[in-house]
């Protein structure tokens, strides 16, 4: 046979399999079905519908078409909808025969828009998976349709125009790498939101608005937030008390943004703030008692920030006693703090007074050239210090025996040529990095001696036990 009719019947084989069209029962319990190669859901006719509960299509090239105007379609039970196809074209009617419709996930099927037409009176939507495809607007029309609506995501699309109208079961809202531009949320709107995420987009302000009419019942004008994405946006100004409202806000990204002085006053409100991200903000200038409103934090990333110097009274936590008397206390649940990547050369003493239950301390990749005595002696319960790729000359003993329960000690890549006697020193040590340094002879010689004795192990630079 020549390559031509061998290329043919390739071509007739592959296209015909591929192309090869049937659907399969997966669960006759809640009775689902699973089919390949649909091109509209009018095909379905090898099984009964009437009763049919889920529905997947697998398609692999065939263009779906759902929505026809004059369609027979007869899905009256069905809940759990799924595509997964190359292309979804949705005709007029969309969805709106499909009365109990409530799980769609539409992903990743290059849907451009999606119109209130699209979808049944009275929808009962609770969860709609909608990610990568070319959206560009959520009108509040078509979000009013969707009373019901518990989770929704729409990441990776391409929206410039969202706008929330009372949605009041929506828990968790993914707008995340889109093009917004701005967003706003109405006090009152979204009472039970937990989960915002508004990252990857190029807003350049996040703001609370208040309702024009005081309509909302004043139990739901909590905004009940829990974690609030704001990372890789333009955000250049934080305007103060703008997070006020969010007292249950309990994770706040904003990383990769251009935020230029951060005081207090941006923070007020956050009490129950225990995870804030500011890393990447470019040239950060943080003001005296930043993080005072911030009592329950956890850990606080500060990395790749360009900060050339910490004031001592930077943390610390202020309280008002019953007299109206300001206190400037220990933040009792701080455990982990990042400064990595900044421009740090040296540290006042008292920096890390206030924070007696740090756990993690990263200092890598700064400019530290000296330690200054006492610098560890407030925090006691240190176990990973990474101070990594600095210009370090000397350690000294006294910081060494300030360092009791530290298990991790990273000092790889400084200007090290020896350290002191270690013996009644880093009685808890497990691991140490040491490389990079320009070790003299003699001394490394008497401190490995001191490793191999103790079992420590090593970790080399690029360790992926590192806690990076
Ligand atoms: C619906 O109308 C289109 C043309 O508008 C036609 O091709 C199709 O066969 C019709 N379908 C049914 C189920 O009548
Ligand atoms: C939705 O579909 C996408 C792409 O086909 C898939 O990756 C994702 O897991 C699905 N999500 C749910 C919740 O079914
Ligand atoms: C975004 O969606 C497109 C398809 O529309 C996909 O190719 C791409 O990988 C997605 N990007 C991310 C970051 O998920
Ligand atoms: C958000 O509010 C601002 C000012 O209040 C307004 O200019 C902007 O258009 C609003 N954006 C949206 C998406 O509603
Ligand atoms: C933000 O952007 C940086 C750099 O492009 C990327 O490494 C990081 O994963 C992004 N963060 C999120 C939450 O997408
Ligand atoms: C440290 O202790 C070991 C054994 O306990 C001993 O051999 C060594 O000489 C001591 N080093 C110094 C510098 O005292």
């Amino acid at each position: 046979m020549s390559f031509l009719n061998w290329s043919i019947l390739w071509l007739i084989c592959c296209v015909v399999t591929a192309a090869a069209q049937f659907c399969e029962i997966v669960d006759s319990g809640i009775y689902s079905i699973k089919c390949h190669e649909l091109s509209s859901l009018e095909e379905i006719n090898d099984v009964p519908t009437t009763n049919l509960r889920g529905l997947e299509i697998r398609n692999t090239q065939t263009k779906l078409t759902i929505g026809a105007a004059n369609s027979s379609l007869n899905l009256p039970q069905l809940s759990f909808l799924d595509l997964h196809v190359p292309r979804l074209e949705l005709l007029s009617e969309g969805f709106s025969n499909l009365p109990h419709l409530w799980h769609l996930n539409i992903s990743g099927c290059g849907v451009e828009q999606l119109l209130v037409s699209h979808f049944p009176t009275d929808c009962l939507l609770g969860q709609i998976y909608a990610s990568d495809n070319k959206l560009s607007v959520l009108t509040k029309d078509l979000l009013s349709k969707f009373p019901n609506l518990i989770f929704g995501f729409f990441e990776n699309n391409s929206l410039s125009h969202v706008e929330l109208p009372y949605m009041g079961s929506l828990n968790i809202l993914d707008l995340s790498h889109n093009d917004l531009t701005t967003f706003n949320i109405t006090f009152g709107n979204c009472p039970y939101l937990k989960k915002l995420y508004l990252n990857n987009n190029k807003l350049t302000q996040f703001q609370i608005t208040l309702p024009e009419e005081d309509v909302a019942s004043s139990a739901e004008k909590v905004l009940g937030l829990e974690i609030l994405d704001l990372s890789n946006n333009s955000i250049s100004e934080l305007l103060e008390n703008q997070f006020e409202s969010l007292g249950e806000l309990v994770w706040l990204e904003l990383s990769g943004n251009k935020i230029a002085v951060l005081k207090s006053a941006h923070f007020a409100g956050l009490t129950s703030l225990r995870f804030l991200h500011l890393q990447s903000n470019g040239k950060l200038e943080l003001s005296e008692h930043a993080f005072e409103e911030l009592k329950q934090l956890e850990t606080l990333d500060l990395s790749y920030n360009g900060l050339e110097i910490l004031s001592p009274h930077l943390f610390g936590y202020n309280e008002v006693d019953k007299q109206g008397l300001y206190d400037y206390l220990p933040m009792p649940y701080m455990r982990k703090l990042n400064l990595n990547g900044n421009k740090l050369q040296q540290l006042d003493p008292r920096t890390f007074e206030k924070l007696p239950s740090l756990d993690t301390l990263l200092l890598a990749n700064n400019e530290l050239r000296v330690l200054p005595e006492g610098l560890f002696v407030p925090i006691q319960n240190l176990r990973v210090l990474d101070m990594r790729h600095n210009q370090l000359t000397e350690i000294s003993s006294d910081i060494l025996k300030s360092l009791n329960n530290v298990k991790d000690l990273l000092i790889n890549y400084n200007q090290l040529t020896f350290l002191p006697d270690l013996n009644g020193t880093l009685s808890h040590l497990q691991h140490i990095g040491i490389d990079g340094n320009p070790w003299q002879r003699d001394s490394f010689a008497q401190f490995e001696q001191w490793l191999i004795a103790r079992k420590i192990q090593y970790l080399k630079d690029d360790d992926e036990k590192l806690p990076l």
